[in-house]
């Protein structure tokens, strides 16, 4: 598949990018998961983002964007996405059907390329999605592309974007979910040269953290959010959310998180599972 070259904004090749993940929407808009509305809460996070008014360069999507694996709801994606007017970049969750995606959402406006690649900064955006079953594995292809990327482009800083978190995040229930062959994954990443930083979704929690000088991200779900750190399945009450993401020139990176006000998105506290 052939790369995507995009000019940033900024002279100086800073690139901005807006994290958003995990918006887990149905085909019929009215259903819900776990009491939250994600056709609603979706929505009410991208009105957010354009009132806000961000100076951005593209959308980066994380993954879970179906619940149901319908190509119906790829079609409410593409079109609550359109009002942001800047080109998105995906990659698939465990909830999504992947081939599908791949197929369908050229025509529905959303990029299909794999490598993002600017002056300064390329992306690269893998597929940990092992259909119809919550873990993650990476395949050797998938690792062998990102060492393509950096072989075709050895003077960027690169970005990996990935679903599945490839660290634990210390929620028992929620790391058995995890990366499953995350060791060959963490070493292959350690020698990508440039490789700044692993950034994903499906822990629906805000994550940060090194490991060999590598930076690994994770970002709030504009559905439901998980509690940190809690050993069983518990729903936290936080607003949804997305993630804006700085890249210097330099290398650096600087990020923070943004949550919608006033929040009506509360979960059903009552369920035991996901
Ligand atoms: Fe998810």
């Amino acid at each position: 598949m052939a790369p995507r070259y995009l000019t940033p904004k900024a002279g100086d090749g800073t690139v901005r990018v807006l994290q958003i993940s995990d918006c887990h929407l149905f085909a019929d808009p009215e259903k819900d998961l776990l009491g939250v509305n994600t056709s609603e809460s979706f929505k009410a996070t991208v009105q957010a983002i354009k009132e806000q008014n961000f100076e951005y360069d593209f959308i980066a999507f994380t993954g879970d964007i179906s619940q149901d694996y319908s190509a119906t709801s790829y079609q409410h994606f593409a079109s609550i996405i359109s009002v942001l007017e800047k080109p998105v970049f995906f990659l698939p969750g465990n909830h999504d059907d992947g081939p599908l995606m791949y197929r369908i959402f050229e025509d529905l406006g959303v990029n299909i390329a794999k490598n993002v690649i600017t002056p300064r900064w390329q992306f690269v955006f893998l597929n940990s999605e092992v259909y119809a079953v919550p873990h993650g594995w990476i395949e050797r292809r998938q690792l062998d592309y990102t060492g393509f990327c950096s072989q075709r482009n050895p003077d960027q800083f690169m970005a990996v974007l990935v679903h599945h978190m490839p660290q634990l995040v210390h929620s028992a229930w929620l790391d058995t979910q995890t990366m499953h062959n995350r060791d060959e994954f963490n070493a292959y990443m350690r020698r990508v040269p440039n490789l700044k930083l692993v950034l994903t979704g499906h822990v629906h929690q805000e994550f940060d953290m090194y490991d060999h000088n590598i930076r690994y991200i994770a970002s709030p779900s504009t559905s439901i959010q998980f509690t940190p750190l809690s050993s069983d399945f518990s729903l936290d009450n936080l607003a949804p959310g997305w993630r804006y993401l700085t890249f210097y020139p330099d290398g650096n990176i600087d990020t923070q998180v943004y949550r919608l006000q006033n929040n009506v998105f509360i979960p059903n506290h009552d369920v035991e599972g996901y």
